[in-house]
């Protein structure tokens, strides 16, 4: 995948649709990872940007305005720049209810076209920061991540390639779900052409969803509609880990003090390192990292599963799962791999804010 991108998964392109009523609300999935922010709308549409941003203005003027990469939001009295920053570290415990989690989600609103519209929200947290391993929920960590989503976010500059002032994206319901079941929903409420309904024998098997994201795999076991906790949690590693342990590997081999976080992503996916105008091969580098990183999954996910025997179908859903699809492949003889992997959560967030959420608490 790029670094931003939209996915048009739409029935109908969006121009043989009628125009959205700019006044309407909007139900929006969104999956506001710690290494990539998904967006999903009602049409089909797909979004992602990379959850990447710093508190302080950009500091560079755009010398022509749909070049713009980077922009700026205000909340809570101070500035950040989104976008081709190099990102402050999202990897803490904190950042679902940060103002850098906040003026990334916006930017991403923006992003999906959202300029100006009341959205109602539905996004997820880690399994580990909702529940607790016997199960009891979070509340704290889970009131703070909708409270602060409701803050206010007001855009500085102009959104790339549009001339008229960006408006900012207010959300006027936020509901919070685990992120791995979001997936579960995604995969058990199926929309076709003739509407939607609740995919029986999906519901009634017994399913894992493995979630390899960028801080966290996720995992969840659900079972005649229940979640299994004793299977359940996060895992506290995936994609951003192989950046980080990419990262340490080339300062010590080229001998560098520091290197931009952009730099080091795209080292990553390019398999090349671009210094004083030279591309060197960390091909190698890159392996072992992965190697590193596949090996610890496979021990937690044994772990949690065990070989699955009971198991109708292993899922693995998210960033990771594709990133990954060739080392993870032979895991479980009744495994997949979902479709647009990353944007399972998004989606199955969508599907329970339009079909599971209570109309009443949405104000309809
Ligand atoms: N749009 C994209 N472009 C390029 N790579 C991507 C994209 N989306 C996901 N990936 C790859 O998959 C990895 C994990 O992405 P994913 O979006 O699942 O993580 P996340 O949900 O942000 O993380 P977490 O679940 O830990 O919060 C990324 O680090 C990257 O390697
Ligand atoms: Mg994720």
């Amino acid at each position: 995948m790029s670094e931003s991108s939209q996915i048009n998964q739409a029935q109908k392109e969006p121009s043989q649709q009628p125009p959205p009523d700019p006044m309407a609300v909007c139900p929006v999935g969104l999956d506001d990872g710690y290494a990539y922010t998904k967006v999903a709308l009602a049409d089909g549409r797909l979004f992602s940007v990379p959850s990447r941003a710093r508190i302080g203005a950009a500091g560079v003027t755009w010398i022509r305005a749909q070049e713009q990469r980077i922009f700026e939001y205000e909340t809570g009295g101070a500035i950040y720049s989104v976008g081709a920053v190099d990102g402050e570290e999202t990897s803490f415990d904190e950042y679902p209810g940060s103002a850098l989690n906040r003026v990334i989600v916006q930017h991403a609103l923006q992003e999906a076209g959202l300029s100006g519209r009341s959205v109602h929200l539905v996004t997820g947290l880690p399994v580990g920061a909702y529940y607790r391993n016997d199960g009891q929920l979070r509340q704290g960590g889970i009131d703070q991540k909708r409270d602060s989503l409701k803050l206010t976010v007001d855009p500085r500059s102009a959104v790339r390639g549009r001339q008229q002032p960006t408006l900012k994206v207010s959300v006027a319901f936020h509901e919070v779900i685990p992120e791995a079941l979001a997936a579960w929903y995604d995969h058990v409420i199926v929309q076709q052409a003739d509407g939607v309904t609740l995919d029986a024998d999906r519901l009634s098997a017994p399913i894992a969803i493995v979630d390899i994201g960028g801080r966290t795999t996720d995992y969840v076991v659900v079972q005649d509609q229940g979640i299994v906790h004793g299977s359940s949690g996060s895992l506290n590693r995936g994609m951003l880990h192989l950046k980080s342990r990419v990262a340490d590997r080339v300062q010590e081999q080229f001998d560098l003090t520091g290197l931009g976080e952009q730099s080091i992503a795209r080292a990553v996916d390019r398999q090349q390192l671009r210094l004083h105008g030279r591309d060197h091969d960390i091909s190698t580098l890159v392996a072992t990292a992965k190697r590193e990183l596949v090996e610890l999954l496979y021990g937690e996910t044994r772990r949690k599963l065990g070989l699955g025997a009971e198991l109708d179908q292993v899922l693995f859903v998210g960033g990771g799962s594709a990133a990954l699809a060739a080392d993870i492949g032979n895991w479980f003889p009744n495994q997949i791999i979902a479709d647009h992997a990353a944007f399972a959560n998004a989606r199955g967030m969508l599907k329970y804010l339009q079909f599971v959420c209570d109309d009443v608490e949405r104000g309809f």
